[in-house]
């Protein structure tokens, strides 16, 4: 699989993505670039020949102590907490359920637990959809007791993931 940056996508590559969802479909189509140029969210996507299997896009982000679950706030300072963002991960709908969206969530967390040893990043956060919120908990990801569908899981927790893979 071949990972590149949405700089390195052409418009029709990008015009022809469908994951079936309006807004992931117009985020990729209309912002993704723009947004990567200037340093909002960076997008990667993977290819194959010229088609988008999928892609995903990461910011930073914060989350304030008091909204960290209980379970997951032991010993942490009382000051907004350090988090990168998935801010979104989307698969083509020829290429679903054949783990390629469970390929780019992995592409996702190995780079930023490379990041993390950079910056302090403490928690990985995910706004899900109703139709992925599932997806997410199938990887350990907790849902924030905010009544949203934000999850969240310790970037401690995934680097142990990897080095005992
Ligand atoms: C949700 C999405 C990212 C999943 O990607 P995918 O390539 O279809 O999923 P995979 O084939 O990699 O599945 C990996 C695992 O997650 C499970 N899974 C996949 N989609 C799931 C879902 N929507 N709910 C629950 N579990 C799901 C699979 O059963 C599989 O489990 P297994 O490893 O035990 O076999 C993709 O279907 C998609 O882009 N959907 C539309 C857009 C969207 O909702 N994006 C999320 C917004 S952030």
């Amino acid at each position: 699989m071949n990972f590149v940056s949405i700089q390195d996508t052409s418009k029709e590559t990008i015009d022809a993505f469908d994951c079936g969802s309006d807004e992931l479909n117009e985020f990729i189509r209309k912002y993704a670039k723009q947004n990567d140029k200037k340093d909002i969210g960076k997008t990667f996507v993977c290819t194959e020949d010229d088609h988008i299997i999928g892609y995903y896009t990461l910011s930073n982000a914060q989350i304030m102590f008091e909204n960290t679950p209980k379970e997951l706030s032991k010993g942490l300072p009382k000051y907004p907490i350090p988090c990168i963002r998935i801010a979104r991960l989307a698969i083509d709908r020829r290429f679903q359920n054949e783990g390629y969206g469970s390929s780019l969530l992995k592409n996702a967390l190995l780079k930023i637990v490379r990041l993390s040893e950079h910056t302090g990043i403490y928690f990985i956060i995910v706004d899900a959809k109703e139709s992925s919120a599932s997806f997410y908990e199938h990887y350990g990801f907790i849902r924030l007791n905010m009544g949203n569908l934000t999850y969240i899981i310790p970037v401690s927790t995934v680097r142990k993931a990897i080095v005992n893979h």
